[in-house]
């Protein structure tokens, strides 16, 4: 394996971490590897109408997607030194989203997130406080100065999260994000590692 941020910065390799939080109404969530224990709620979470109309995955995602996703994309952030990809557990361990915290490779302190949270698991303060985690990791041990939120101009339930966590809204992009082969406007808002959190 190439010699990522994690081996420089610890010298030797770090396994993913864990993180802790607790939700406004007081539910435990985590934020950890995915498993393969998760991949019929990923395929269930990715193939979920509102997460389709918001999200850049492909209308055909099947369970083999789910597979790669637990046992290729989600643990090469890490592995790479890329960034982080979490799935989001319950107090009971299952899954209920994921959220992906990746390095900008040409400005390694700016970052961006993307996440979603499971049909079933909609409501309840989750993406709040696992972004809110996810943030003051990255800040903390990371090097994170900057952490960017994008989303596609109306999608209210996104932007009131990162809202909530903190993150400003600086405008909107024109046409700047590509959604299956068309052009779509975006909300930009930014988290600095000195802003109220
Ligand atoms: C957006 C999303 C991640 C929010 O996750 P969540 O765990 O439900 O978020 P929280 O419970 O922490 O907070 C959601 C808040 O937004 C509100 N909200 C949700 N959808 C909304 C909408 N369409 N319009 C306005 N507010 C909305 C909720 O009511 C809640 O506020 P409240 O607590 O005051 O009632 C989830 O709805 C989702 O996965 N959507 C589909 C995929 C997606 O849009 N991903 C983000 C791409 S940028």
């Amino acid at each position: 394996m190439a010699c990522g941020m994690w081996q420089c910065e610890f010298m030797t390799p770090q396994p993913q971490p864990v993180l802790h939080a607790t939700t406004e109404r007081g539910e435990k969530i985590m934020l950890r590897p995915a498993e393969p224990g998760d991949v019929e709620a990923i395929f269930t979470a990715c193939t979920d109408p509102e997460t389709l109309a918001w999200t850049t995955l492909p209308l055909d995602y099947d369970r083999a997607r789910a597979v790669g996703f637990v046992e290729g994309y989600a643990p090469g952030w890490w592995e790479r030194g890329d960034g982080a990809c979490w799935v989001i557990a319950d107090a009971a361990d299952a899954y209920a989203g994921q959220l992906d915290l990746r390095i900008d490779p040409r400005d390694r302190q700016v970052a961006d997130v993307g996440f979603l949270t499971a049909p079933h698991a909609r409501g309840r303060g989750y993406m709040t406080t696992a972004l809110r985690a996810a943030c003051e990791f990255g800040f903390e041990h990371l090097g994170l100065e900057r952490i960017e939120w994008r989303a596609h101009v109306g999608n209210d339930g996104s932007r009131k999260v990162a809202g909530r966590v903190g993150f400003q809204l600086e405008g909107v992009q024109r046409a700047g994000v590509a959604q299956r082969g068309q052009r779509r406007d975006a909300w930009v808002a930014a988290l600095l590692k000195g802003d109220p959190r």
